[in-house]
């Protein structure tokens, strides 16, 4: 009775510290914690990921877009998505349909390499409208 009551605190405290220092390496550039975005004015486009970007040009998309960036985004990719040296360039992304896949995998799942998380995944924390929305804002910064 008492070793598998032991053992699973220690299971606990071990998620506990990895949890800890997962979180100081996603949160490395300020410690903020993804910041919801309100997309109640913005149609529904069901659970199911989508590869191309539903609201692209649509004006009330790319002003919840530009704010959801701005809050959850900019500390890593820039003010205005110009790149301070820290995270890729966004205006750089390939504009419209050609971006897009790459866009929502990368919001979706993030980035890690060898035990190194370079992009948290945002995808299920903020949504998928949210994406979307800040897809169709960065359209508007793109840059060749
Ligand atoms: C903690 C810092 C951080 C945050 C916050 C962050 N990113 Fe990233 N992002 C990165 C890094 C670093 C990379 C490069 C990953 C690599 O080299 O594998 C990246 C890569 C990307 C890429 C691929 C860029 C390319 O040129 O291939 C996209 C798209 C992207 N991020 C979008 C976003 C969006 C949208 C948000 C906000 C919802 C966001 N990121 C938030 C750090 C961050």
């Amino acid at each position: 009775m008492k070793s598998p009551r032991l053992s699973t605190l220690a299971c606990l405290a071990a998620a506990g510290i990895a949890g800890v220092s997962i979180g100081n390496a996603v949160f490395a550039h300020g410690n903020v914690l993804p910041q919801p975005v309100d997309t109640s004015a913005l149609p529904d486009i069901g659970e199911a990921w989508l590869t191309k970007n539903p609201y692209r040009g649509n004006a009330v998309a790319i002003k919840i877009g530009e704010s959801a960036y701005g809050q959850n985004c900019a500390r890593c990719h820039g003010l205005e998505a110009i790149s301070g040296g820290i995270a890729p360039d966004l205006r750089y992304l390939d504009v419209g349909e050609a971006g897009d896949e790459w866009f929502a995998d990368r919001y979706q799942h993030g980035s890690a390499r060898d035990g190194k998380v370079y992009m948290p995944p945002l995808g299920e924390v903020l949504g998928q409208k949210a994406g979307w929305a800040i897809r169709s804002w960065l359209d508007t910064k793109h840059q060749d």
